[in-house]
């Protein structure tokens, strides 16, 4: 499969790995299984993916400290994203707070419990309507510039939010939610591939929907000896050559299964095809 490079210096496999399924239920407190979970990223690795999707939040901590626990001292060229700007309050609940002193504490408790010194990637996770935008971007910046942080991407934003962001310093990332059922930020994306920008879509799968028989990709899926999860990624790695899907699995099948999206390829008309079918 082709790679991509973000900010110029991270090369990447295209499909990555989310890390958020690896926590509790509601995304709260440890997994059930957690020598599972460890198991799971070090075949993350061992199949050759070297992006990885994070946040402070997912567990919160665990995910972050799941993946050091599991890998670190990291191999070469893996690239760990994580991100800032979210509270958790409880299962399922995620209040924005993405005031500059509180990313600054966050960045540097991610930096602790990831075992590094500079973080690769790091997301503002969204932008926190009680404070100005350019500002929690400025606290990125400062973080930068002081080499805590070696790129910035940014998450669930607008065009508008992006292009401020720009002016504030290079976006590297944009990771939104899109999927072949769900476009809403198609505008987003095409900024990203007529810039260059990294394209993370969150959801890739809609949750597992995709994955599942019985929805409008199983034709294809069957035509190729597929799975729908597996052709829904590739429709998405299709879509832009700066697209760089996350899905997010707790099983190693899962994941394998999921990998084997790089290798499908879809013609033009079959694009089209499952572009409409899954408009409905
Ligand atoms: N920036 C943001 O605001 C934001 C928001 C949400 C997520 N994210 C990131 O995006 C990543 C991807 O999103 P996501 O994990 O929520 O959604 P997703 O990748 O669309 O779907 C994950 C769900 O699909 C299931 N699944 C995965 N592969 C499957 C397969 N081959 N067959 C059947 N079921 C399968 C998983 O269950 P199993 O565990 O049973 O496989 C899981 O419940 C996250 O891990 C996270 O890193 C970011």
């Amino acid at each position: 499969m082709d790679a991509f490079t973000i900010g110029g210096d991270l090369e990447v496999r295209r499909l990555g790995f989310g890390a958020m399924r690896i926590t509790g239920k509601g995304i709260w407190g440890p997994p059930e299984d957690p020598e599972g979970a460890l198991r799971l990223l070090r075949r993350v690795v061992e199949l050759g993916v070297n992006l990885i999707d994070t946040a402070d939040s997912y567990g919160p901590e665990v995910s972050e400290n799941l993946i050091a626990e599991a890998l670190h001292p990291y191999p070469e060229g893996l690239v760990i994203a994580t991100k800032g700007g979210l509270r958790r309050t409880g299962p399922g609940e995620w209040p924005r707070d993405a005031r500059p002193e509180r990313l600054k504490e966050c960045c540097e408790a991610s930096l602790r419990r990831l075992r590094v010194e500079c973080i690769d990637l790091y997301q503002l996770h969204a932008p926190d309507p009680e404070v100005p935008y350019e500002d929690s971007i400025g606290a990125l910046k400062e973080l930068q510039d002081e080499g805590k942080i070696r790129h910035v991407g940014v998450s669930n934003v607008s065009v508008e939010q992006l292009a401020q962001a720009r002016e504030i310093v290079e976006v590297v990332t944009v990771q939104n939610r899109f999927n072949v059922v769900d476009r809403s930020t198609e505008d987003e994306l095409d900024v990203c591939s007529e810039a260059g920008i990294g394209f993370i879509p969150w959801f890739p799968l809609a949750i597992g929907d995709l994955a599942r028989d019985g929805g409008p990709l199983d034709d294809v899926a069957r035509a190729h000896d597929a799975t729908p999860g597996q052709v829904a990624l590739a429709w998405l790695l299709a879509r832009s050559h700066v697209m760089l899907p996350i899905p997010g699995t707790s099983s190693i099948e899962h994941l394998e299964e999921n990998l084997g999206a790089g290798e499908l390829e879809l013609s033009a008309a079959e694009l089209d095809e499952i572009a409409a079918a899954a408009r409905g």
